[in-house]
């Protein structure tokens, strides 16, 4: 494969041919089946499927933290394979994002300080304007010095993810992001994450079973038995909630 083929600027995360297997001989899984996925930059995706379809050794492949055994990913114009350990690490650091079903929050620190832990132990400055933009969209100012024990399950997943952007990664992944909140929580923390689409740019990609939390983004894309079946425009509850029927028969 080229650089020029994957290398256009209008997308935030390529993959071609991408296949892992777990175990040998009689235990092998193929997780993924030569996947090929090209995800737009300042968009929200939802990637959704049956359980054990792939779609959390898809996100881990494609966010640096499992490897392949073939195929390529690009993210914002860098071969992870060409990458060595040293420069994986900054990359994931630098350039990408996570938010996670558990907040992950360190407990002895307050919002502010756990937002700006990964710059702070990186040794970087951070842009005070740009902090101030992430607090605002997601609703935090009131909130910067509590900690996360005195904070709500949705103002803890805003913290996590104001600490996602505040990098300005290329890409922030989430894995269930919303699965430990209660529906209007879990609403909240959908909106604000495509607000900072809409508003700061950001590309998103989760992970999801809820069809109402893939109904807030502006792709899904559907696995199965570790390949790419399909891909939902603007989609609705009815047609993800439909389309996820489909793939079960
Ligand atoms: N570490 C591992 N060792 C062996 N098999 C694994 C491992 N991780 C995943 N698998 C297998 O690979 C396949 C894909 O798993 P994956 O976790 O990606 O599915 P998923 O779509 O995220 O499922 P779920 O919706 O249940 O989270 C499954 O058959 C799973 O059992
Ligand atoms: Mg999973």
């Amino acid at each position: 494969m080229t650089t020029e083929t994957l290398n256009s600027t209008s997308y935030a995360v390529q993959a071609q041919g991408l296949c892992k297997s777990y175990g040998h001989d009689s235990t092998r899984v193929d997780a993924l089946r030569g996947v090929d996925v090209a995800i737009e930059r300042s968009r929200f995706t939802a990637i959704m499927g049956p359980s054990g379809s792939g779609k959390s050794t898809l996100m881990h492949c494609l966010a640096g933290l499992d490897t392949v055994d073939a195929g390529d990913i690009i993210i914002g114009g860098v071969n992870l394979s060409q990458l060595n350990d040293d420069q994986l690490t900054t990359m994931r650091r630098e350039q990408i994002g996570f938010v996670f079903q558990a907040f992950n929050l360190v407990p002895t620190l307050n919002a502010k300080d756990n937002i700006l832990l990964p710059l702070s132990l990186a040794g970087k400055k951070y842009d005070r304007a740009w902090f101030r933009t992430v607090i605002d969209t997601l609703g935090l100012g009131e909130r910067l010095t509590h900690k996360p024990h005195e904070l709500s399950g949705g103002q803890q997943q805003r913290v996590a993810v104001a600490r996602a952007l505040l990098t300005r990664p290329e890409v922030v992944f989430g894995d269930e992001p919303t699965g430990n909140l209660d529906s209007r929580t879990g609403a909240e923390v959908l909106s604000l994450l495509r607000a900072s689409t809409r508003e700061m740019g950001q590309t998103i990609i989760m992970v999801t079973h809820d069809p109402v939390a893939a109904s807030y983004a502006d792709t899904v894309l559907l696995m199965k038995d570790g390949e790419l079946v399909g891909t939902l425009a603007d989609p609705t509850v009815a047609s993800v909630s439909e389309a996820l029927a489909s793939l079960a028969e």
